[in-house]
């Protein structure tokens, strides 16, 4: 066992933690006031092959394993949220999606582009009426012999504005349950696909969600995704890997949130010494130094999980589960060691502990995440 990061490993992280203290802090509460992410910021992110961390360069991509992935989601999202969703959704969902489960054709066209950040993409399971229970898919795609045709809505959808590649989950057949469910690829652009306003959120401000329409969209048959009828698990075995992007991101909200507490009590005094001697600070400093720890570890378990080849549906789901704890809780407490700076925005804190509670709802809900651990364990 070696608790160490490789020479590249710490180089990656470098690179990344620089990226996010020079690109992305200048200008993070005006983004998340004005609920905009520039593009330009995006090119960057491209530039630097965070858009597709773990695709195989043949396809443009950096090559990186899930531990590189994990390392520079953590460091983006103690500056920036916003957009490491923008990433985690891009690299494990709709790069992974293609990349293991795609055609030959379907990787040349649609991954080269998501790899590079010529263009990005999103995922669209949830439905106003299918959120946790993925398997309700209302949105129907009727076999039309060379074509499907597409209706329905989706929601809560990240990247819905910007992306132009979109990953849709689609009921092919309602009789035969989580079987009848197909993924398609869907083109920004393609008649009777509409994009709704984009959503007004308590965090994660700077990316953009949106609902999403389809009134008769023609969709060729060359872009369903695998099999007939493999839908449901290509959502499934997708967000498995979506998960551990998600675990990485609440830690690095923690970990920043932590980060920026510490500082503050060695420099803010009261009753005539730093708060850090305070114990009542200094406990709370040492219960969250010591989750964040403990929540690190699971979400490195489940990404060396993946680069091992072993499954990491439970890994995904309790690193998932556990981060997303910690991020909320210790944001939490971040503002409360800030005391009345913690409630202005000048401070970064009150963003981050709003930006930790999307990392216990989206990619399946910490409810969700206890069923897949559950249901992991009782069939062991
Ligand atoms: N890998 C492979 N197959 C899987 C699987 C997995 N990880 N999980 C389930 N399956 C298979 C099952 O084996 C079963 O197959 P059989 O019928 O052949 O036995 C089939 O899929 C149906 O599975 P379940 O019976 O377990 O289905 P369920 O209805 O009980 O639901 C669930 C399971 C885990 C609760 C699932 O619905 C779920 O994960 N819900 C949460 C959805 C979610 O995470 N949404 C997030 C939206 S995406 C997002 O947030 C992106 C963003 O923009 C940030």
């Amino acid at each position: 066992m070696d608790f160490n990061l490789t020479e590249e490993h710490l180089m990656i992280r470098d690179a990344a933690r620089d990226f996010a203290q020079t690109e992305l802090l200048p200008g993070v509460i005006e983004r998340d006031n004005a609920q905009t992410f520039p593009d330009e910021l995006v090119r960057k992110m491209g530039e630097l092959g965070f858009l597709g961390i773990m695709v195989d360069p043949k396809y443009g991509g950096s090559g990186m394993d899930a531990i590189s992935y994990v390392l520079i989601m953590e460091e983006l999202s103690k500056i920036d949220a916003s957009a490491s969703v923008m990433v985690s959704v891009n690299n494990s969902l709709v790069c992974y999606g293609l990349e293991a489960y795609g055609n030959e054709a379907q990787k040349e066209k649609y991954l080269t582009k998501l790899a590079t950040g010529e263009c990005i993409g999103a995922f669209c399971l949830s439905e106003p009426e299918a959120g946790s229970d993925a398997t309700s898919q209302r949105t129907t795609a009727i076999d039309k012999g060379d074509h499907y045709v597409l209706n329905g809505t989706k929601n809560w959808i990240t990247n819905g504005g910007r992306a132009e590649i979109y990953l849709v989950i689609a009921q092919t057949d309602k009789h035969k349950g989580s079987h009848g469910i197909n993924a398609f690829i869907i083109e920004k652009g393609m008649p009777g696909f509409d994009i709704g306003p984009k959503e007004d959120k308590l965090g994660i401000r700077g990316s953009d969600t949106h609902t999403l329409q389809f009134n008769d969209v023609k969709v060729p048959k060359e872009n369903r995704i695998g099999d007939d009828g493999f839908g449901f698990r290509f959502a499934m075995k997708t967000l498995s890997g979506g998960r551990i992007g998600i675990a990485a991101q609440a830690l690095g909200i923690a970990a920043g949130a932590y980060e920026l507490a510490l500082k503050y009590s060695k420099e803010r005094k009261a009753f005539g010494t730093e708060i850090c001697n305070h114990q009542a600070i200094a406990f709370k400093l040492a219960d969250m130094h010591t989750e964040i720890e403990a929540a690190r570890m699971l979400v490195m378990k489940a990404a060396w999980d993946k680069d091992q080849g072993n499954n990491y549906d439970m890994s995904s789901a309790m690193a998932k589960l556990y981060a997303s704890k910690v991020a909320m809780e210790h944001t939490v407490e971040a503002v409360q060691i800030h005391g009345g700076n913690g409630f202005v925005k000048e401070y970064h804190v009150e963003r981050l502990m709003r930006d930790a509670k999307i990392t216990q709802i989206y990619e399946g809900t910490s409810e969700i995440q206890k069923i897949v651990i559950s249901r992991g364990l009782i069939k062991e």
